[in-house]
C-alpha cells in the first residue's frame, strides 16, 4: 500500500519532542527486509573501510557508510515517509549524516555502554546543535534477550551528561573507540541509573521491518547478545542541512561530507505499510 508521506507527522513530531524517541507507524515489507538483509550480508563479506569487528576480530560488529556505495541502502535513505518525517522533525531540508548497521551477532554481539550520540557528533565532528534524527530499522526480530536498544525517555532534554574515557586526546579521538564496546564518551552507570529511576526506560523491541526514531541527545545503551538470535539494527541519521559541521575530520563513512538535501523518491522494492 502506498501511504501519503505526511500521515500522522504532527503527532509523531510532538511525541518525539516530548520523549526523545517514538515508535513509527510504518513497517517495511518482508521482501524489503529480505533485500536489505541480503545487502548487509554481502557488504559484511567485503573488505571495505567502515567494516568494524568485535574484539577478537572474528565477528563483524557493524558496517558503516553503506548509502555511499550501495544503491539499495541509498534508495532507503530517500524513502518518502522517512524523508518527510526527518524534514518535519528537523524543520527543513535534511541530508544523510551517517548510515550504519549494528549486527549484534548471536552470542557474539557486544554491548553499547550508556551514551549520547551527540557527544561524538558535537565533540568530535563539530556538529553545532542536536538537530539530527536517528531512524532505527529492525532487520531482525528484536526481543528482550538479543540485546535491544534501551532508551531513557526525556533524557534528551537535559543536555550532554557525558564523561570522557581515560587516555590521551589521540586515543579518545580514534574513531574505532566511537564504534566499539569501549566508547570514548559515556554516561556513567551511576548517572544513567539515576536518570532511569527518575524517567524510566524503554526497550526498542519488535518484528523485523518495524521502525523507531530517536534523538541525538537521548541516553541509550544495549547489552550483549547472549541469545541464539542475531539482532541487526539499521540506523540512518539525518541531519538538518543548516546544522552541518563546518570542518569534520573523522572518516567519511562516519560523517558524510555530502550535505546535498535528500530528495524523496519512491522505490518499489522498499515497500512500507502503515500500521
Ligand atoms: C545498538 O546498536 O544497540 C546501539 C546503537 C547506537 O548506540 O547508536
Ligand atoms: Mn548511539
Amino acid at each position: 500500500m502506498s501511504i501519503a508521506p505526511g500521515t500522522g507527522l504532527s503527532e509523531l513530531t510532538t511525541a518525539y519532542g516530548r520523549d526523545g524517541w517514538c515508535a513509527l507507524p510504518y513497517r517495511l515489507s518482508a521482501s524489503a527486509v529480505s533485500l536489505l538483509r541480503d545487502r548487509v550480508d554481502a557488504i559484511s563479506r567485503e573488505a571495505r573501510l567502515g567494516l568494524v569487528w568485535e574484539k577478537g576480530g572474528k565477528t563483524v560488529r557493524a558496517i558503516h557508510g553503506c548509502h555511499r556505495f550501495d544503491e539499495v541502502c541509498a534508495a532507503l535513505t530517500r524513502h518518502p515517509q522517512l524523508v518527510a518525517l526527518a524534514e518535519s522533525i528537523l524543520g527543513g531540508p535534511v541530508y544523510v549524516y551517517q548510515f550504519k548497521v549494528n549486527l549484534k551477532q548471536a552470542r557474539e554481539g557486544a554491548a553499547w555502554p550508556w551514551h549520547q550520540d551527540f557527544s561524538f557528533w558535537h565533540r568530535e565532528d563539530g556538529m553545532p546543535r542536536p538537530d539530527a534524527l536517528n531512524i532505527a530499522i529492525l532487520l531482525d526480530t528484536i526481543h528482550e534477550a538479543n540485546g535491544p536498544l534501551t532508551v531513557i525517555p526525556g533524557s534528551h532534554r537535559l543536555g550532554l551528561q557525558d564523561q570522557y574515557a581515560d587516555g590521551d586526546d589521540a586515543q579518545r579521538s580514534d574513531w574505532r573507540r566511537h564504534v566499539s564496546s569501549d566508547l570514548t564518551y559515556t554516561v556513567t552507570p551511576e548517572r544513567a541509573g539515576k536518570l532511569a529511576d527518575e524517567l524510566g526506560t524503554q526497550r526498542i523491541t519488535g518484528p523485523a521491518g518495524s521502525m523507531h526514531a530517536f534523538h541525538p541527545s537521548i541516553v541509550h545503551s544495549s547489552s550483549n547478545n547472549e541469545s541464539a538470535d542475531r539482532r541487526a539494527l539499521l540506523l540512518i541519521t539525518y541531519n538538518a542541512v543548516r546544522n552541518s559541521p563546518p570542518a569534520p575530520t573523522r572518516p567519511e563513512f562516519l560523517v558524510d561530507r555530502n550535505t546535498t538535501p535528500v530528495i524523496a523518491h519512491e522505490d518499489q522494492r522498499l515497500e512500507l505499510s502503515l500500521l
